[in-house]
């Protein structure tokens, strides 16, 4: 934040070049040569707002009266140093409520109002009686039971090393597989069900693999600290944990410690989470009252909006008509910009805060500043973080580590990624197409691009319009395809 205006001080220093007197009008005027590097970037800031002392002290020096004029550059122009463009950023904000007001407006009349919160639910609930989405989240729990109890059984011995590994492969490929079956078979699962559904199976796999890795590090911390022992024949002084309640292998291995982990608000196991003292009612309310005004915020504006831009972008796709599938991309643009932006704000601020604070979470860290991304490789690394860590920790540093090089460690953890997002739409949406794959690997020469050939606010730019238009272009396509493939007969007609 800046500071009030500080007054500009007269200095007479050798900087000053030179001080003349001329005569205009009949009045001597005083040019003040003052050089460039008298001008601070501090004083330049505030070289427009002149305080009332100064103004005060001007009109009783009879002198100050006569100089009105000196050296220096237009504020517009870079050398002149000025930075503080508060204002025009609010002008931006106002630009963009008079601009969107428009659009609002000219929506309403054209569509009149389509939100319909009815219409949502039987988006989750075709068939109320059997609700298949649900009734998968609720047999998930049979694979963090065959989780648990592998890792009960390896911690006393009675599973090998190996054995329980090929148990946890066949629990971590039954969980990828098992809904993947149900949503393709079962004609009841609707498209949002399915990728609900397949969104909590694929955080149980991230979860329990990690579990399965923290557990076994633990396992081979302890046998190599007892061979240590057992070398040097000394009594080890028991851990520092008698004063403090920290958990030690193998007594985190209970279904408490399991269940808090899959709630908690993290891809990563630990032994001994970082926790809150207590529970903020106040900031807890305020998450949840945000959870529901932004839901119902991303539902209307995607009936009301999103929709009727995707229905009428169907014509123009089928004609391969090229300016106008430009014009309804660049349309489509604005809206899902918004509730991408709406989408992030509630689930990775309101939302894990909430589960954060009910679980008296320490770690808040759910994201960093994206949004000030000069590189794709930052975005990646800042946008979504309890993904980020659970790449480095479990798939990029291992990779590193075993001596594959950099980029490809880079490249496989982007594989995977695009993989899981293939998944989470693919499936779903119960046909197989590439687009979410491609725009995930586009990630990687997308980011050497930017770090090669842009920098600084080119860079954030480049970062900010991979992000407004990319996104369009797969929903269009997904969108699409999945139009021309259940409702053919109907895309001629869809409105302009
Ligand atoms: C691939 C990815 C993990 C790379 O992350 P990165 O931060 O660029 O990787 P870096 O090479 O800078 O190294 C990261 C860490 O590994 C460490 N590291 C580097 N080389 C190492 C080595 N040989 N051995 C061990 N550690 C090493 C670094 O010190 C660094 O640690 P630090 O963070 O504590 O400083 C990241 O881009 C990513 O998460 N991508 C996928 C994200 C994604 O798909 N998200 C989906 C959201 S919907």
């Amino acid at each position: 934040m800046e500071e009030g205006p500080v007054p500009r001080k007269r200095r007479a220093t050798s900087d000053a070049i030179g001080v003349t007197l001329k005569q205009l009008n009949g009045r001597p005027v005083i040019i003040e040569n003052v050089s460039r590097k008298f001008v601070t970037k501090q004083n330049v800031n505030d070289l427009p707002s002149k305080t009332a002392k100064e103004k005060k002290k001007r009109r009783n020096v009879p002198s100050g009266e006569l100089s009105c004029h000196r050296l220096q550059e237009s504020l517009l122009s870079s050398a002149s140093g000025y930075s503080n463009y508060r204002g025009v950023l609010n002008w931006c904000v106002v630009m963009l409520v008079l601009s969107n007001s428009r659009l609002f407006l000219e929506n309403l009349l054209k569509y009149g109002i389509l939100v319909d919160p009815i219409q949502v639910l039987s988006l989750f609930l075709k068939d109320p009686y059997t609700m298949p989405a649900a009734c998968l989240v609720i047999v998930s729990n049979v694979f963090v039971l065959v989780a648990f109890y592998t890792e009960r059984r390896l911690s006393v011995g009675c599973f090998s090393e190996r054995f329980g590994l090929l148990v946890h492969s066949i629990n971590l490929s039954v969980i990828l597989c098992f809904p993947v079956a149900i949503v393709l078979m079962v004609k009841s699962v609707t498209p949002v069900g399915g990728a609900f559904s397949l969104g909590v199976y694929t955080i149980l796999f991230l979860k329990l693999y990690s579990y399965k890795d923290v557990n076994k590090w633990c396992r081979e911390k302890s046998y190599a600290k007892a061979r240590s022992l057992s070398r040097s024949h000394s009594c080890p002084a028991v851990s520092g944990n008698k004063g403090n309640s920290l958990v030690t292998y193998p007594g985190n291995l209970t279904l408490r410690d399991l269940y808090y982990f899959v709630f908690a608000p993290t891809l990563c196991y630990e032994l001994n989470f970082p926790r809150s003292p207590n529970i903020r009612k106040r900031f807890l309310l305020r998450r949840l009252f945000e959870m529901l005004f932004f839901t119902q915020l991303l539902v209307g504006l995607t009936q009301q909006w999103m929709i009727p831009i995707i229905q009428s972008s169907m014509k123009p796709l089928e004609d391969m008509d090229l300016s106008r599938m430009m014009e309804r991309l660049l349309r489509l643009a604005v809206p899902n910009h918004f509730l991408w932006l709406i989408f992030f704000y509630t689930f990775f601020h309101s939302a894990m805060n909430f589960v954060a604070e009910l679980l008296r979470f320490g770690d808040r860290e759910f994201y960093r500043d994206w949004w000030n991304s000069e590189t794709v490789t930052y975005f990646w690394q800042n946008w979504n973080i309890p993904v980020h860590k659970w790449c480095l920790r479990h798939f990029y540093r291992p990779m590193l580590k075993r001596g594959l090089s950099k980029w490809a460690s880079q490249s496989a953890v982007f594989l995977a990624s695009a993989f899981f997002h293939e998944y989470l739409v693919s499936v779903p949406l119960k046909m197989l197409r590439p687009w979410a794959f491609m725009g995930m690997m586009a990630q990687l020469p997308l980011a050497w691009i930017v770090a090669c050939f842009l920098h600084g606010n080119y860079g954030n730019a480049a970062v900010w319009i991979s992000l407004i238009i990319g996104q369009p272009i797969a929903v269009l396509m997904y969108v699409h395809d999945y139009y021309v493939l259940h409702y053919r007969e109907s895309v001629g007609r869809t409105p302009e």
